[in-house]
């Protein structure tokens, strides 16, 4: 390969990582003590969270994604810079519980980023697969709320990821699940107030050491059968006992995803 196309390989491959990994996604705290363990979660697999994909550059796990469709996958705008990364080294992995093996690969065509997506606000993207999924008990569509549909405060919510299970540099090899509750957005308003938009919403538990944390981001927040929030951004460290875990608010968006995919 010639020097000038690996300097620009090189170069796409760390402002990926670093968008995908740095603000808005994180806010810190200082001098909070916690134990950071998603954090705090278990190992689960696939077949019973079917929807989970592991987005992937250049075959290394960046965001968690969901599976709309046979087509289409929800994330995070965050995850990508202002600039598309190379597509042909940008997948998601379906069917596994390992982001590092099993299951397969199926290439992106598309991103598309919300035009309002801005600091913290409308962190929302979808991906148009190159090739078709194919359902199976490891492969299903996730549903998506109804436009502005009213989302209970106090209720059980499921977050899924590989992300990082410590507050420290490792990605978990297995699929883990945590179990949170979702907050009220007046409560979210007052803890994180300019920061929190009517486009997000909160989860947590309330003795901490429960969250998503990094690289997390994209995946999604499920009640029931229904995908109600996507991992967008929190305090660092994650599992902060006060300050929850900030979700986009897919409600909010509805209508929007059914603009590009008919779903
Ligand atoms: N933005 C992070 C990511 O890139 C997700 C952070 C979530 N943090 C939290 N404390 N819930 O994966």
């Amino acid at each position: 390969m010639n020097f000038h196309l690996n300097i620009i390989l090189f170069a796409t491959i760390i402002s990926f990582t670093q968008n995908a990994l740095s603000y808005p996604t994180t806010i810190e705290l200082k001098g909070q003590k916690d134990d950071h363990r998603i954090v705090g979660g278990q190992n689960t697999t696939i077949d019973k969270h079917p929807h989970m994909l592991s987005m992937q550059y250049f075959s290394n796990h960046m965001c968690g994604a969901s599976v709309l469709s046979k087509t289409w996958a929800l994330t995070a705008a965050h995850c990508f810079g202002a600039t598309d990364p190379l597509m042909d080294f940008l997948t998601v992995r379906a069917a596994t519980s390992f982001h590092g093996q099993g299951g397969i690969q199926h290439k992106v065509k598309t991103i598309i980023r919300h035009e309002d997506y801005l600091g913290y606000d409308n962190d929302i993207a979808l991906l148009e697969l190159k090739d078709p999924l194919e359902f199976n008990n490891m492969i299903q569509p996730i549903k998506i709320p109804k436009q502005n549909e009213f989302l209970k405060p106090g209720i059980i919510a499921v977050a899924i990821g590989w992300g990082k299970t410590e507050n420290d540099d490792y990605l978990s090899a297995q699929l883990q699940e945590v179990y949170l509750f979702t907050i009220s957005e007046e409560i979210c308003m007052e803890l994180y107030s300019d920061q929190f938009t009517r486009n997000m919403m909160c989860a947590h538990y309330p003795l901490g050491g429960k969250d998503s944390c990094t690289n997390d981001s994209g995946g999604p927040l499920v009640v029931g059968d229904t995908q109600i929030g996507i991992v967008s951004w929190g305090p660092s460290p994650c599992g902060n006992s006060i300050y929850p875990g900030v979700y986009t608010k897919v409600s909010s968006f509805s209508t929007w995803i059914n603009c590009y995919t008919g779903i």
